[in-house]
């Protein structure tokens, strides 16, 4: 079955590594079956969109602002994503949360704008090593979850994608077992069955993603109920992440 693989650049490369990477990357992925789509830091996205438009892949942004326009300093709109061809938004992801105090009445407000836009959302959960190890992981997610959403209709959630991404496994080459994977999922479904309806959580696409590289993507993307990958560290290198992208 088609996973979606999406490959998170964060705060890395040069527009000479882009042209490097999309002239590696593309040829190899060609036959890939997968949806994949790569998340450049905001300067690169023009410059990334002409290079994908040959392929299939989508173009994502790794931010968006919770405001549509106006004197917001620095801030990059929904709408200036779209208008330089962007497909999907990373809303959520925990360095936002933790880095740059993002709360998720925010990141409701910058999934509403993205989706009002006719973007995709990946709306990034996941809890730190500490809620882990006193169990409140259950309660973090479902919080990320049911704030995050607030408000949407059901018919929106089509749009939106959940990565869960605990926090501890980020960069650290530490990885969930099998089986917390899979209770995690399970957690992410009721949430959404008790917010929506039993149809919606069956249709939820959840990725998994934290330290995932070419040797153990394969069996986190065969975890029943993982619909696919969010790959950060290993997306940077194209032969690498076009690894991922076949399996
Ligand atoms: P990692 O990052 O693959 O480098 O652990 C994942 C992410 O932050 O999305």
């Amino acid at each position: 079955m088609k996973k979606l693989i999406y490959g998170n650049f964060k705060m890395n490369s040069t527009l000479l590594d882009i042209e490097k990477y999309t002239e590696t990357f593309i040829p190899k992925v060609s036959l890939s079956k997968n949806e994949i789509a790569i998340f450049p830091p905001f300067t690169y996205l023009m410059f990334a969109k002409q290079k994908l438009t040959s392929s299939k892949i989508l173009l994502g942004a790794q931010n968006v602002s919770s405001e549509s326009k106006g004197a917001f300093t620095g801030e990059v709109s929904a709408q200036m994503l779209k208008s330089v061809g962007v497909d999907i938004v990373l809303i959520g992801h925990s360095e936002r949360r933790k880095l740059f105090l993002e709360k998720n009445e925010i990141i409701n407000k910058k999934i509403k704008e993205a989706l009002s836009l006719g973007l995709k959302v990946v709306l990034c959960v996941g809890e730190t090593k500490s809620e882990r190890l006193n169990n409140r992981y259950t309660e973090v997610i479902q919080k990320e979850i049911s704030e995050g959403l607030k408000g949407l209709y059901e018919n929106e959630l089509k749009n939106i994608i959940i990565a869960y991404e605990p926090i501890w496994s980020i960069g650290t080459g530490v990885v969930p077992e099998v089986k917390q994977i899979e209770e995690v999922v399970k957690i992410i479904k009721t949430e959404i069955s008790n917010e929506y309806s039993l149809n919606a959580s069956k249709n939820a696409k959840i990725l998994y993603g934290g330290s995932v590289n070419a040797i153990n993507a394969k069996s986190f993307a065969s975890i029943p109920g993982i619909g696919g990958l969010l790959v950060g560290g290993a997306s940077l290198n194209p032969e690498e992440f076009a690894k991922i992208c076949n399996i």
